[in-house]
């Protein structure tokens, strides 16, 4: 016979479920559920233009291989540490971080590239990410306008840098293809 499962519910989930329990940091649970949601989306974008980025520092070949090779590096290397503070930006919030690639595929708007297959040319891989650096960087305005109406500055500050980040990334990248 199946044993009965407990009645005991644990309050620990609930809380962690709607975020909204034993947070009280001046903002208000409807502002901080928002600006959370939207730093998710950041997240996701952020990091399938992270791992664009290494793709294609991977797979670039061609006569501007050592160039771009180099350049590719250097922005996902800054990406990669960037990631960490949008996910515990969410946590001081009350809220989980999407983790898995299942989530990021779902809430992010970029699209993601095949490594293995026949990698773009270079002028191609360039574009991509000129595209995915404007992509976060709608993304990231749009929570920065939630969180600014909501005064949660720290937001408003790491929004903010990661706007300088992503728009000098795509203004470099863009250069290359003028
Ligand atoms: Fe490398």
């Amino acid at each position: 016979m199946a044993k009965k499962k407990s009645d005991h519910k644990s309050t620990k989930t609930a809380a962690h479920a709607d975020g909204s329990r034993g947070i009280d940091i001046g903002i208000a649970a409807g502002d901080r559920r928002r600006i959370a949601e939207g730093l998710g989306h950041v997240l996701a974008d952020a990091f399938t233009l992270y791992l664009k980025t290494h793709n294609f520092h991977w797979n670039i070949s061609g006569p501007m291989f050592n160039s771009l090779h180099l350049m590719f590096e250097t922005q996902y290397t800054e990406q990669w540490n960037a990631l960490d503070d949008i996910a515990e930006r969410m946590r001081a919030l009350g809220y989980n971080a999407p983790g898995s690639y299942h989530e990021f595929i779902r809430l992010s708007s970029i699209r993601e590239e095949p490594g293995q297959a026949a990698a773009p040319a270079w002028h191609d891989m360039v574009q991509q990410l000129v595209d995915g650096n404007e992509a976060v960087c709608r993304t990231a305005r749009k929570v920065l306008k939630t969180a600014d109406g909501a005064g949660d500055d720290p937001t408003v500050d790491l929004m903010t840098q990661r706007l300088q980040t992503h728009e000098k990334y795509a203004w470099m990248l863009r250069s290359l293809l003028e």
